[in-house]
């Protein structure tokens, strides 16, 4: 029934169950957190503790500790992912818990490589009770499938009667070196809190005809999402269960995916939602939008992969926060084409406003006709004539349910055969007795990601045939959340072509043959050689006779990939600017891909910082590269059609051409927000260590303030003349950022600044430059300046350095020809900023209003005056 009584019916047994186990004073529920292989134990980053593994285990001496030999950088805490427990044989744990409970089970994977064993090889069936979780279970596969470091599967099991639970690990009898292995284990005791009539969807007769006893089933989450809001982590969540709850604009079908909204009233959470969501989902939610007659002619959709072949929860959470009154906002749900609801009134079924509540739907996904796939979309419904044609949701969950034969393993992802060159790569270097990287895109990609659920990397051209209902060539998978954002979104909402690049980015670049490309490297010489990335070499070449180019040429089997190169050429392809690299085309023949860009005759910035066998470059040369880049990161957070946040500004990413001026590179990693009405992007974390904003690594959220950060770093690097990161200095200055920031603070920064400068910065140009990278490094987001802003202060800067050194030069010093191009600039720089004063984000405007550049600028301008 979809009535009010089941769903009170079934909110008071929560509530019964809940008020029982809380009840009883000992023992509590249990919430075990182990950090496996790990004698000491340990906290994570968001201070939770973690014990060891060992006295939970049954027979200790079939498994062993180890250690990962690698950190990838999106790990978000050494604890628990930097230890496992290696099982060769089938080994146990052991928990005792209450019988009656349901519990939370979650399984945390690092497949790094680990002494003397090939990830690879790791093969292995997990079981907890009766239920068979995991089988044949690749970590290292789908972890690469994901494009991500580690993996988390949840699950949550039916209550079983027993006191004891075990959970036992055996390696795969297919293979003769397999293992199995575990990095952290969570334990939680929940109360029950599905129902026992959830309607089945998709029979005649509505939803009482066939029900699913979802009391009784063992379920595996697959995705859970806090729709129209922002990631919360494990520590926000309600009830002390620690789930995570992403984002869902990844999952968003199509270019109408509504709008988002807060509330601003108070949510009444009663003792039992507290369970269900935590507020944070109840007070925000995505509605279909202002226009009813738009409303009327689309549906509201989000777009799941999953497992085929097995029965799927679906469960949604309401909250009307916006309507008053039952009739006002009536709609329809549809999952895979089949009504599961046709007259869903919020205010109606949680008899109010402001009240939060859960409604549960069962659905089979047959492997021939759903494509594996669960389609989520609502509709206002016009027939009962609501006041206005809308519909709305707050949270998602979707589990997936044990087969008959308590079964809820799926198959590994396939891999493309990229991924699959990848592994073979992997292999041959462990043959070779070598380490090699953990299976990672760009190395550092990560996984914020994630329950693991068998997920692949979409590749744009796969991605858009995703797009197409009905399109059932499609193998890969979904990712769980942010799905391979890298890639994605920088084709949201246009026309979907076949072939890998857009035809919009095929006409703005060129197509360079195999040939062409060898012939302009001389065959790839060595000689040509300018520079090693992720990605693979870069060559210096000449096309057209005399044009000098550099070429980016892919290694077929790059820790980088396919998805870096699909996103720079879309990316930089739209853009062009005076401070970006100009991309002029691309090469895909084959295995063969490659980038052909404008050559960059003075190569890095780093380089001109710290290398003794260049020319020192002169304060007003550091100031001049330092506006270029600004520019070119303000352009590129301001002026294109999409926010566009590089992800990875550093040194090495800011090049500089024969004359001089600076330009922007590398968009491998750039992402693109949909007018980033929410102000970030929930994504998986990449970037370089030295220069990863503290707030996104922490929180996954990316926002253009992101790169502000790294900028920071940049600029302190520029004064300092030393690297981001340094192991080989003490261990307070490694980082350049703690260590400046520190010096900042005590007033000691011209301890620490390059001795070239000593003597050559005006004082009140340093003290400027130093608060602006101060302020660059702020711990929040919100506290940095805008990049505009800190371009502004620059310029302001060079005019303070300029003006003392006379009249030579009017503006702009040596080297740089840019005349009344520059001023043209710095005209437009002024409209710029009124832009973003008017367009900014919430945010953004506060901040202006407390640091108002024009008031920066009115300050050195009276400082001349006086
Ligand atoms: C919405 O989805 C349902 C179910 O798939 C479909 O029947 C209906 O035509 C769709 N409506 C619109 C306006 O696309
Ligand atoms: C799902 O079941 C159908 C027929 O029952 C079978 O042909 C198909 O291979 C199955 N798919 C998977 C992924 O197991």
């Amino acid at each position: 029934m979809h009535s009010n009584s089941c769903c009170v019916l079934f909110l008071v047994c929560i509530y019964i169950v809940f008020n029982v186990i809380h009840a009883q004073p000992v023992p509590g529920p249990t919430k075990i957190l182990l950090s496996c292989g790990n004698q000491k134990g340990g906290n994570d980053a968001d201070g939770r503790k973690w014990e060891p593994d060992s006295k939970y285990l049954v027979n200790a001496d079939k498994s062993v500790e180890s250690k990962a030999e690698t950190q990838d950088s999106s790990l978000p805490s050494d604890v628990p992912y930097m230890t496992a427990r290696i099982f060769n044989a089938e080994t146990s744990y052991k928990f005792s818990v209450n019988g009656s409970s349901r519990i939370f089970l979650r399984l945390h994977f690092y497949p790094s490589p680990y002494p003397n064993l090939n990830i690879s090889n790791s093969y292995f069936s997990v079981k907890a009770g009766g239920v068979t979780l995991l089988n044949n279970f690749s970590a290292a596969t789908t972890a690469l499938a994901l494009s991500q470091a580690y993996i988390i599967k949840e699950y949550t099991l039916a209550p079983s009667d027993l006191n004891d639970l075990s959970l036992t690990f055996k390696p795969s009898d297919k293979y003769s070196s397999s293992f199995a292995f575990v990095n952290g284990i969570e334990v939680i005791e929940t109360p029950e809190m599905f129902d026992d009539n959830t309607g089945m969807v998709g029979f005649a007769g509505g939803d009482s005809s066939v029900t699913v006893e979802a009391t009784k089933a063992s379920m595996e989450t697959m995705y859970r999402l806090n729709v129209g809001g922002q990631f919360i982590p494990p520590t926000n969540d309600s009830a002390g269960l620690m789930r995570s709850w992403y984002d869902d604009t990844a999952y968003i079908f199509g270019a109408s995916s509504g709008v988002t909204n807060k509330a601003n009233t108070t949510i009444r959470v009663g003792g039992l939602a507290v369970i269900l969501a935590p507020l944070d989902v109840y007070s925000t939610a995505r509605t279909m939008g202002p226009d009813p007659n738009i409303n009327k002619n689309y549906n509201l959709t989000w777009v799941f992969e999953v497992d085929a072949n097995f029965t799927y929860l679906v469960r949604f959470h309401f909250c009307d926060y916006l309507y008053q009154k039952v009739n006002q906002r009536v709609f329809e749900i549809f999952i895979n084409n089949q009504t599961a609801s046709d007259t869903l009134d919020v205010i109606a079924l949680a008899e109010g406003a402001n009240q939060p509540m859960s409604k549960d739907f069962a659905v089979h996904v047959n492997g021939k006709q759903d494509n594996n796939e669960i389609w989520v979309a609502l509709h206002p419904n016009v027939g009962v004539k609501p006041e206005f044609y809308d519909a709305m949701m707050n949270g998602l969950e979707i589990f997936k349910l044990g087969d008959g034969k308590a079964n809820l393993a799926g198959p590994n992802p396939e891999l493309s055969d990229l991924m699959r060159k990848q592994q073979e790569h992997n292999n041959k270097k462990f043959a070779e007795g070598k380490s090699y990287t953990s299976a990672i895109i760009g190395g550092a990609a990560g996984g914020a990601a994630a329950f693991g659920i068998a997920a692949a990397i979409i590749f744009v051209s796969q991605n858009r045939k995703r797009r197409h209902p009905g399109n059932h060539s499609m193998s890969s998978w979904l990712p769980l959340h942010g799905h391979s954002q890298t890639s994605s979104t920088t084709i949201s909402g246009r026309s979907h072509g076949s072939t890998a690049i857009s035809s919009d980015a095929a006409s703005n670049c060129r197509y360079f043959s195999l040939a062409e490309i060898k012939q302009a490297t001389k065959n790839f010489d060595e000689s040509n050689v300018i520079g090693v990335g992720g990605f693979g070499k870069v060559y210096k070449g000449v096309i057209d006779g005399d044009t000098k180019v550099a070429i980016k040429r892919s290694n077929p089997s790059s820790e980088q990939g396919v998805n870096e190169f699909q996103t720079e050429i879309e990316m930089l392809s739209q853009l062009r600017h005076r401070h970006l690299v100009s991309l002029i085309g691309f090469c895909e023949e084959g295995n063969e891909m490659a980038l052909i860009y404008d050559y960059m005759g003075k190569g890095t910035l780093r380089e001109h910082l710290y290398n003794k066998n260049k020319v020192t470059l002169s304060w007003k040369q550091r100031l001049e590269i330092c506006i270029g880049a600004a520019k070119g990161l303000h352009y590129l957070h301001t002026g294109a059609k999409y926010t566009i946040i590089h992800r990875d500004v550093k040194t090495t990413n800011i090049l500089v051409d024969d004359k001089w001026v600076a330009k922007v590179s590398d968009f491998g990693l750039s992402k693109t927000g949909p007018n980033m009405n929410q102000g970030h992007v929930s994504t998986v974390v990449k970037g370089s260590f030295g220069y990863l904003d503290p707030e996104y690594f922490r929180r996954q959220q990316l926002t253009e303030k992101s790169d502000v950060y790294s900028f920071g770093v940049v600029l302190f690097e520029v004064l300092c003349a030393r690297p981001a990161l340094n192991p080989s200095l003490p261990k307070e200055q490694v980082s350049l950022a703690d260590h400046a920031m520190r010096c900042q603070r005590n007033g000691t920064l011209e301890e620490i600044i390059d001795p070239h400068l000593k003597g050559k910065v005006k004082p009140e140009c340093l003290k400027k430059f130093a608060e602006t990278a101060e302020k660059c490094l702020s711990d929040h987001g919100t506290d940095r300046p805008s990049m505009g802003d800190v371009l502004w202060n620059i310029e302001c800067m060079l005019q303070l350095e300029s003006d003392s050194s006379g009249s030579q030069h009017s503006r702009v010093p040596s080297g740089s020809n840019e005349g009344s191009v520059q001023n043209m600039d710095h005209i437009s720089l002024m409209a710029m900023h009124r832009n973003t004063l008017s367009l900014g984000s919430e945010h953004d405007v506060t901040e202006q209003s407390e640091d108002n550049p024009d008031d920066i600028f009115s300050q050195i301008v009276s400082q001349k005056g006086r």
